[in-house]
């Protein structure tokens, strides 16, 4: 179909198309004196990146995450993820609303207060459009399961690998047809785990090329592009929430709106189990980074260093917090497997 009927397809203008044209995120092909002639791939292109756009995305973002073969199901895929993240802000926009309201009728609503909540509003938001994946994840996906057993090495984060993930498990014990969330899930190797146990997955993770692998090992699983931040799951739709060696890729000022949202999906009495690299404190951060420069590892102090390692007594700190009773354990001097009940009353 030629410009202005694709336009009036989508509720668009055809602006908008020669727009994302000029910025090469569209190729439609052109026919006769030059006019352009949009294809079904097209649309589904170009409705994928007003999802995309409605949510914040930059044109170059969008450009990065539609690289490649992307089928039907990934761009379906990526449009959910868009009106998760969407409708989180608008949930959040209406409880800060509703947090002003309470205080105004308590006439405890000051002009300061008005500012902070506005404030962190924006803080969320900005902190989920900025994140963006350093490591190239994507690019690892084919060779993730093999680069796990690799040995050798003067740091291996991999240490206890497979250890944690049935720690994992074992604390978790999950019944066959309960509904779990593995975030981060990559080539789906901790939500495996739950899957012979006859538990129903959902995979979630921000790497396209990941979500393939996985789908390839795991066709059972439920796949969902996503981000720790905007889990494409709605509240309370889960009994239990797992993670394994990815809460490390955030920033540790993000990592409490990660719990949050875990949180926000589990269902009564749900438990979430994090298997991750992370200290005791920032004490034993300190001290362990210490210990390799002396022995002079700077592998290790720059793997360290390069990701974001968390401070397990914050997160404890936040899990008592919102009333979960919380267990830990430790597996080496930088893995470590967090427990969390949930406590109803
Ligand atoms: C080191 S891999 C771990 C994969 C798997 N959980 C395991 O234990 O083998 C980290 C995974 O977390 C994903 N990831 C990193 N940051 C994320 C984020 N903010 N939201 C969702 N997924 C994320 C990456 O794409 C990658 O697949």
């Amino acid at each position: 179909m030629k410009i202005t009927e694709a336009a009036k397809t989508l509720h668009t203008t055809p602006r908008t198309i020669r727009f994302y044209e000029e910025q090469g995120l569209v190729k439609p092909r052109k026919g006769e004196n030059d006019y352009r002639y949009y294809e079904e791939t097209d649309l589904w292109k170009l409705q994928t990146i007003l999802a995309l756009r409605e949510v914040g995305m930059s044109t170059g973002q969008i450009k990065e995450a539609l690289e490649g073969e992307v089928n039907r199901e990934a761009y379906l895929n990526l449009q959910r993820s868009a009106l998760y993240e969407e409708w989180l802000q608008i949930k959040d926009m209406i409880t800060t609303i509703d947090e002003m309201l309470s205080k105004q009728k308590e006439t405890t609503l000051t002009t300061d207060d008005v500012f902070t909540l506005a404030h962190q509003l924006k803080v969320t938001k900005q902190m989920l459009k900025n994140w963006k994946d350093q490591w190239n994840f994507d690019e690892q996906a084919k060779e993730y399961d093999q680069s796990i057993k690799t040995t050798g090495y003067r740091f291996n984060v991999h240490e206890h690998y497979q250890e944690a993930l049935t720690k994992v498990s074992e604390l978790i014990e999950a019944a066959p047809e309960e509904w779990g969330v593995d975030i981060g899930t990559g080539t789906g190797n901790l939500a495996a785990r739950f899957l012979e146990n006859g538990a129903n997955m959902i995979g979630v993770d921000q790497s396209e090329e990941m979500l393939k692998v996985c789908s390839q090992k795991h066709p059972k699983m439920d796949l969902r592009h996503g981000h720790f931040l905007s889990l494409p799951v709605m509240d309370h739709q889960v009994n239990f929430v797992v993670s394994s060696y990815a809460l490390h890729h955030i920033p540790d000022q993000e990592k409490e709106l990660a719990l949050a949202e875990m949180d926000r999906v589990l269902a009564e009495n749900g438990r979430i189990a994090i298997a991750d690299l992370m200290f005791e404190n920032k004490k034993e951060k300190d001290r362990t980074l210490a210990l390799y420069e002396q022995e002079g590892n700077q592998e290790a102090v720059e793997a360290i260093q390069d990701e974001f390692y968390a401070d397990r007594s914050i997160l404890i700190d936040w899990f008592e917090k919102q009333g979960y009773a919380v267990e830990t354990l430790q597996l080496n001097a930088i893995l470590h497997v967090l427990y969390a009940e949930k406590r109803n009353i």
